[in-house]
């Protein structure tokens, strides 16, 4: 599938485009990740980028086309994209329609995540991201966990979170402003060509994914289930040699109750219990 996110700042386009990397297994390609990683590594590019992006400008058409033009050339974009951040204005828009037209690979879909503005506001000033392993979290929203389950898988220690740079409050009403004036028109611009879709993004992040799996018709994931001899009964399958179920169909399995302490009067009731029956094998019949 080839895919166009659209959103204002903090939308949440890069929450929902992971999602659907892992779910689709195509990749995500944002102009605001391949800008920031040029800054960070202090490539000419990056260098010129650079004052656009603190002051919340758009960076300069023709930098953010020659990535995009060499990003879509690579070899994981033939099965498809995600574009998250791109295109953001209209001569942006119509280079993309261009090159996909060369590439002879259409978009199939162009979906707008509509938050409202102090929604928006919000989640920016929340926002972290863990400077090892990239991943984003929020302060408010989604908060690391402090249990060793969620330590950084770069550094096996706790998420080192920082702040964007530009996530501070001038220069977000600043994005937010030049969101409005350049980018909203592409609203127009792929409902004219059909390819529009509109959901609103203000929900929590699970069911925001489920209105965007609609507005794609893509199925859900399936929730893993534990194998079928087991949900028959799970000490059948044990006896049977089945394999054990996997960890999260074994919290499927029904659970029993703790045993409780025995009392010496229940201890001796115990004792006292009829004892097992054997059911007698039947004679095999000769023949
Ligand atoms: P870019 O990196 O693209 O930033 P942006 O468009 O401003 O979008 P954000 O990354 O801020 O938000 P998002 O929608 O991805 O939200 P997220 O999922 O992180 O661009 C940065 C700069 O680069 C631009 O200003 C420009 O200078 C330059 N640039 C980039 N592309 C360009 C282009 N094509 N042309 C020219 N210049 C370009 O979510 C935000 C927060 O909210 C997170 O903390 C998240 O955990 C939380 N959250 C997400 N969903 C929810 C939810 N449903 N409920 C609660 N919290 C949520």
């Amino acid at each position: 599938m080839r895919i166009v996110l659209l959103g204002a700042p903090g939308a949440g386009k890069g929450t929902q485009s992971q999602r659907l990397v892992e779910r689709l297994g195509i990749p995500q390609i944002s102009t605001g990740d391949l800008l920031r990683s040029a800054v960070a590594r202090g490539s000419e590019l990056g260098r010129q980028a650079r004052e656009a992006m603190e002051g919340g400008r758009l960076v300069d058409d023709s930098l953010v086309l020659g990535m995009i033009r060499e990003r879509l050339g690579e070899r994981d974009a033939r099965r498809g994209f995600i574009l998250d951040g791109f295109p953001r204005n209209l001569a942006q828009a119509h280079a993309l329609e261009r090159l996909l037209e060369q590439l002879r690979q259409p978009l199939d879909a162009v979906v707008q995540l509509e938050v409202d503005y102090r929604e928006l506001v919000r989640r920016i000033s929340g926002r972290r991201t863990c400077a090892d392993c990239g991943r984003v979290f929020n302060l408010l929203t989604s908060p690391p966990a402090a249990s060793a389950s969620q330590l950084c898988p770069k550094t096996g220690a706790p998420h080192r979170l920082v702040q964007r740079p530009d996530d501070n409050e001038a220069t977000v009403a600043e994005r937010l402003r030049v969101y409005d004036e350049k980018t909203r028109p592409l609203v127009d611009f792929y409902r004219a060509r059909g390819l529009l879709r509109v959901i609103d993004a203000q929900a929590e992040v699970g069911e925001v994914t489920r209105r965007l799996y609609q507005a794609l018709g893509v199925r859900m994931a399936r929730k893993a289930r534990p194998a079928k001899a087991a949900r028959r009964s799970p000490r059948r399958a044990a006896h049977k040699g089945a394999a054990r179920p996997k960890a999260a169909n074994r919290r499927a399995a029904p659970r029993r109750k703790p045993a409780r302490p025995a009392s010496r009067a229940s201890a001796s009731r115990t004792s006292r219990a009829k004892p097992r029956t054997r059911v007698p094998q039947r004679p095999r019949r000769k023949r």
